[in-house]
C-alpha cells in the first residue's frame, strides 16, 4: 500500500503521523519504507535518531527523494509492501506527484482557523488528482485537538471539516500531547513510549484507532 501524508499546511502533524503509522506498521511485522520528500527531513532524522540510539525497536528504512517522486514510488512498490511518503506543507511537485500514485492521502488538520482554511488548497489538489488517480482514499482526521473537554473547539473543526465531501473525516481524533514530540525527537513511535500517564497511554490507544480506522 502506498500511503501519503500531505497537506500544504506547515506543522499540521504530517511527520508525526508518517513517524507513528510506520511504527504501527513495523510492529505488525509489516515491511515498511519511509519515504521523505521535504527537503527539510524531520523524518529522516527521526530515523537517523531511531538506527544510532533506539537498537533494540524494529528497523524502518528511510530514503529522501525530491521533485516528480511517482516514477519513484511505483519501482520501489515492487520492493515494498508499504510505502509512507512525507511531503513539505505547501504545494510542492512532491506532494503533486505523489497524489498521482497513492493508494490512501491522510491529512491531518489542526483545529484553527488558519490550518481549517488551508484545508481548502490541499483538497483542490486532491480533486486534481483524481482525474488521474481515481483509487485514492483521502481521510482527514484532526490534530493536536485540545484535551480540555470544555471548548467548543473540536466539534467546530469537524464540523468545518464535513464541509469538504472530497476528504472522509476519519471519527479518531489525536489529541495535543507532549508525548507525540518526546517521541519525535527520541526516534520513537508513541506506541513504544514506556506509557506512565494516561495521556500517554491514550496516544498509544488512539494511534492505533487511526490505523485501522484508515485501513492500513
Ligand atoms: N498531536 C500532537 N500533540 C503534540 N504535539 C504535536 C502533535 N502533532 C504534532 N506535534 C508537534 O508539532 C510540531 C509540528 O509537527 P510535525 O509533525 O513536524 O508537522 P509537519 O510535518 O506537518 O510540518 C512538532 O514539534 C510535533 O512534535
Ligand atoms: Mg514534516
Amino acid at each position: 500500500m502506498i500511503i501519503l501524508v500531505g497537506s500544504t499546511k506547515g506543522g499540521a502533524g504530517k511527520s508525526t503521523a508518517v513517524t507513528n503509522i510506520a511504527t504501527v506498521l513495523a510492529h505488525q511485522g509489516k515491511e515498511i519504507l519511509l519515504f521523505d520528500a521535504d527537503r527539510q527531513p524531520t523524518s529522516s532524522e527521526w530515523e537517523t535518531e531511531r538506527r544510532l540510539n533506539q537498537p533494540g525497536q524494529p528497523k524502518i528504512t528511510c530514503i529522501q527523494r525530491y521533485g516528480d517522486i511517482d516514477s519513484t514510488i511505483m519501482e520501489l512498490s515492487e520492493k515494498y509492501a508499504n510505502i509512507i511518503i512525507d511531503v513539505a506543507g505547501r504545494d510542492s511537485d512532491e506532494f503533486r506527484s505523489a497524489l498521482l500514485v497513492a493508494d490512501v492521502v491522510l491529512v491531518p488538520i489542526r483545529p484553527s482557523q488558519a490550518d481549517l482554511n488551508a484545508a481548502h488548497n490541499t483538497t483542490r489538489l486532491i480533486t486534481q488528482a483524481r482525474r488521474i488517480n481515481p483509487k485514492i482514499n483521502a481521510y482527514g482526521f484532526l490534530n493536536q485537538a485540545p484535551t480540555n473537554i470544555k471548548g467548543k473547539e473540536i466539534e467546530l473543526a469537524r464540523a468545518f471539516i464535513l464541509d469538504y465531501p472530497e476528504l472522509k473525516l476519519l471519527s479518531t481524533n489525536i489529541y495535543d500531547r507532549k508525548v507525540y514530540r518526546d517521541a519525535l525527537s527520541e526516534g520513537l513511535g508513541v506506541i513504544e513510549m514506556i506509557g506512565k500517564s494516561d495521556s500517554e497511554n491514550n496516544a498509544k490507544i488512539e494511534i492505533l484507532a487511526l490505523v485501522e480506522e484508515a485501513g492500513l
